[in-house]
């Protein structure tokens, strides 16, 4: 039996999920893939294509667009990081702006729009050896997933963080434009109708306020040890 276990991590935003998914795969050499990345490119397709027009979210026509929409992850040879791909494009710069960040949480909260993303998050990790993270890992696409991590930080420290990755980035932003983003996103993806993020209860809670990226990797890869040692 192969001991690649499937690894889901979900929290609210910016709280270090993807950092985490991404160092934890390259530990254990696994894949990793960024769900939220997924609704960030279909966030992309609506603004280029009027599904987003005049700040405005026109559900049905994505809806109806949905299928023309083809996302796949390449490895970037330097990084050694998945980038998305949109319909062929290298789109991963293209989708972490305030911009995306402003509609993609409408957009993630449309049923169609989960349907299609969770069937294709399914596939990706049907053969295990996978680290997810996202809202509705543990909860929707890998419910039997054998290690289930819910990721929390206090909201300074991740307006702290968001305010340095966009500023690293060139993009132009203030810390109270990024903590009302957070919020506003923390509260549409809790309360939505489909799959809102919650806690499952055999998920483990790990607070990262006071952790750095490597403390934080050691508690995590702990935890995979005493879930593959539990398989055996
Ligand atoms: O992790 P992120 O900030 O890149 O995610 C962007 C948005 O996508 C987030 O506001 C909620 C949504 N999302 C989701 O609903 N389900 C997922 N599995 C991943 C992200």
């Amino acid at each position: 039996m192969s001991d690649k276990i499937t690894i889901a991590i979900d929290g609210y935003s910016s709280c270090g999920k993807s950092t985490l998914a991404r160092e934890l795969a390259k530990s254990l050499h696994y894949v990793f893939i960024d769900s939220g990345a997924m609704y960030r490119g279909v966030t992309l397709f609506a603004l280029r294509n009027g599904g987003i027009a005049n700040r405005e979210l026109n559900r049905g026509l994505l809806i109806s667009m949905l299928d023309q929409i083809e996302l796949k992850f390449v490895l970037n040879p330097e990084t050694k990081s998945p980038e998305l791909l949109l319909n062929g494009e290298n789109v991963e710069s293209n989708i972490r702006t305030p911009e995306i960040a402003s509609f993609v949480s409408e957009v993630a909260a449309i049923k169609e729009v989960r349907t299609k993303l969770v069937a294709e998050q399914q596939q990706m990790g049907n053969q295990g050896g996978i680290v997810m993270d996202g809202r509705d890992i543990g909860s929707v696409v890998f419910p039997s997933a054998e290690l289930k991590l819910f990721i929390t930080a206090e909201i300074e420290i991740r307006v702290e963080r968001r305010y340095q990755e966009l500023i690293f980035r060139g993009t132009p932003t203030s810390r109270d434009d990024v903590r009302e983003n957070l919020l506003r996103r923390d509260h549409i993806d809790s309360t939505r109708k489909e799959s809102p993020l919650i806690q499952t209860s055999d998920a483990i809670l790990v607070d990262n306020t006071k952790l750095s990226k490597s403390e934080q990797l050691e508690v995590a890869e702990q935890f995979v040890e005493r879930a593959i040692s539990t398989l055996a």
